[in-house]
C-alpha cells in the first residue's frame, strides 16, 4: 500500500513555482496519499487519467460522505448554526439525483442569462475600475481591478444592487488562509453576516434587483419542483464564492504569467485573434482552483492498482493533471497558441464548473481592456518578488504591483 507522502502544497514559495512539486508527486504513481491541513488523510490523484477517471466514476466516489457510509459531516452540520449548515446544502455538495434537481434548476436560469448578453456589462465594469487609475502611475492592481471586477459582475447577475459591494468586501476580506483553523473560526462573524443579508434580499421585496438570477432562481420551477429558502439562499451562497475568487485568481495569475513573459504578452497585443487560447493557457499555466472538493469511496475497491476502503477520501489535483507530460506537451511553458488544451482546471463529470464561460469572458475582457488602455503596462518590481498566499488548493496572489505607463 501506497505511504503517505509530505509535500508541501501549502507554501507561498510552492504556489510561487508548483511545477517542480507537482512533478515529483506524479513521479510518486497515479494517487498518492497525504495528510492534508484541515481536511485530514486524503488520497490525491495526479495524473491526468487518475483525474479524469475518478471525477467522471459517479458509482465509485460520491461527494456526499453520507453516500460513503460516513456519519461525521451529518452530525457537525446538526450542531451547527443553521445559517452555516445550510451552506452544505448546496449542489457541489450534494450527489445525484439531488445534485440533479438543483443543478437542472440553475442551468436553466443561467442559459437564460446568455453570457453573450453579459458582455457589454462586463466591458463597462472593467472600463469603470479602469477609468479610476487614469491618473496613477504605480497600482497594485489586485485591489483596484482583480478582486473588483468578479465582484461586480457576480453581484449584476445575481441582481444584488451596487450599494452592496463593499459590505461583502468587508465581510468576507478576512477569509485569507483556508488552511489555519483560525482563520477560518475569525473568518465566521462575516460569513454569517454575508448568508444572512444572502436571506434578507432573497425574499421578496427584499431588494434583489427583479432581471437577477436571485429573483428568478427564486421563481423556477421544473416538474413541480422549486428551490427551498434555505436552498436558494445556499445557491446564491455558492454562486457569489464560487464566482468570485476563482475568476480573481486566473485574472490577476494570468496577467502576471503574461506580464513575467514578454514575448507572449507581445505576441497577444500583436495578435488580439489569439485571446480564447490565451485564457485556456492562463487557466492551465496558473490552474487557480489547484485541487477539487473531497470525494469519497463509495465501496471498498481496487482503484489504480491500490487496494481503498469504503469511506476513503480522495481530491483531484487539478493542478498536477495539467501539467501531466503525457497530456501536454512542454508542460511547463507558458504557450498562449497551445492548442489543444484540454485542462482540467473546470473540473469534469456531473460537477463540471457552472460558471466556465463567465470565467472565460471575463479574463478576455479583463485582458483585453487592460492591454488596450494600458499598452505599456508592466510589474513594477521583479517577478520573483510578487507574493503568494498561503493557501491550500486556491493559487492566490496577495498583490500584483504594476507599473500603468
Ligand atoms: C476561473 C474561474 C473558475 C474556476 C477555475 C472554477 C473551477 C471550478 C471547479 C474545479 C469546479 C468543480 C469542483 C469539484 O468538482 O470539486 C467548479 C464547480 C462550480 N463552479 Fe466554478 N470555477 C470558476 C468560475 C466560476 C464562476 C464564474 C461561477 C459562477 C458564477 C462558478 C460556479 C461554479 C458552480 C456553481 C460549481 C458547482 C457545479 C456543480 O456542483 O454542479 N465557477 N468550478
Amino acid at each position: 500500500m501506497n505511504e503517505t507522502r509530505e509535500f508541501d502544497i501549502l507554501s507561498p514559495g510552492f504556489h510561487a513555482d508548483p511545477f517542480p512539486t507537482l512533478d515529483q508527486m506524479r513521479a510518486e504513481g497515479s494517487v498518492i496519499h497525504m495528510k492534508l491541513p484541515i481536511i485530514g488523510r486524503t488520497w490525491l490523484a495526479v495524473t491526468h487519467a487518475a483525474c479524469t477517471a475518478m471525477l467522471k466514476d459517479h458509482d465509485s466516489f460520491a461527494r456526499d460522505p453520507g453516500n460513503a457510509g460516513s456519519k461525521t459531516q451529518a452530525r457537525i452540520l446538526r450542531v451547527l448554526p443553521r445559517t452555516l449548515s445550510l451552506l452544505a446544502l448546496n449542489m457541489l455538495g450534494h450527489d445525484d439525483p439531488e445534485h440533479r434537481r438543483q443543478r437542472g434548476l440553475v442551468d436553466q436560469t443561467f442559459q437564460r442569462r446568455t453570457i453573450e448578453a453579459m458582455k457589454p456589462t462586463i466591458a463597462a465594469i472593467a472600463d469603470r475600475l479602469l477609468d479610476r487609475m487614469e491618473d496613477g502611475t504605480e497600482i497594485n492592481l489586485m485591489t483596484e481591478f482583480c478582486r473588483d471586477l468578479p465582484l461586480s459582475v457576480i453581484c449584476a447577475m445575481l441582481g444584488l444592487p451596487e450599494r452592496d459591494h463593499d459590505r461583502f468586501k468587508n465581510w468576507l476580506g478576512r477569509l485569507t488562509d483556508t488552511a489555519d483553523v483560525w482563520a477560518i473560526i475569525r473568518a465566521i462573524p462575516g460569513l454569517i453576516r454575508v448568508v444572512r443579508h444572502l436571506r434578507r434580499v432573497s425574499r421578496p421585496g427584499g431588494g434583489a434587483l427583479p432581471d437577477g438570477l436571485i429573483a428568478a432562481l427564486r421563481d423556477v420551477e421544473t416538474d413541480g419542483q422549486k428551490l427551498s429558502e434555505d436552498e436558494l439562499v445556499s445557491m446564491i451562497f455558492l454562486l457569489f464564492g464560487a464566482g468570485q475568487e476563482t475568476t480573481t485568481h486566473l485574472i490577476s495569475g494570468g496577467l502576471l504569467a503574461l506580464l513575467s513573459h514578454d514575448e507572449q504578452r507581445r505576441k497577444l497585443q500583436a495578435d488580439p485573434s489569439l485571446m480564447p487560447t490565451c485564457v485556456e493557457e492562463c487557466l492551465r499555466h496558473v490552474s487557480p482552483v489547484q485541487m477539487t472538493k473531497p470525494r469519497f469511496a463509495i465501496r471498498d475497491m481496487v482503484w489504480q492498482g491500490e487496494q481503498f476502503r469504503r469511506g476513503d477520501m480522495f481530491a483531484g489535483m487539478l493542478a498536477a493533471a495539467n501539467c501531466d507530460p503525457s497530456k501536454f506537451e512542454d508542460p511547463h511553458r507558458f504557450d498562449i497558441a497551445r492548442h489543444p488544451n484540454p485542462h482540467l482546471s473546470f473540473g469534469t463529470g456531473v460537477h463540471f464548473c457552472l460558471g466556465f464561460q463567465l470565467a472565460r469572458a471575463e479574463a478576455a475582457i479583463a485582458f483585453e481592456r487592460i492591454f488596450t488602455r494600458f499598452p505599456d503596462l508592466r510589474l513594477s518590481v521583479d517577478a520573483r518578488q510578487i507574493k503568494w498566499r498561503k493557501r491550500l488548493g486556491i493559487r492566490a496572489l496577495v498583490q500584483l504591483p504594476i507599473l500603468l505607463r
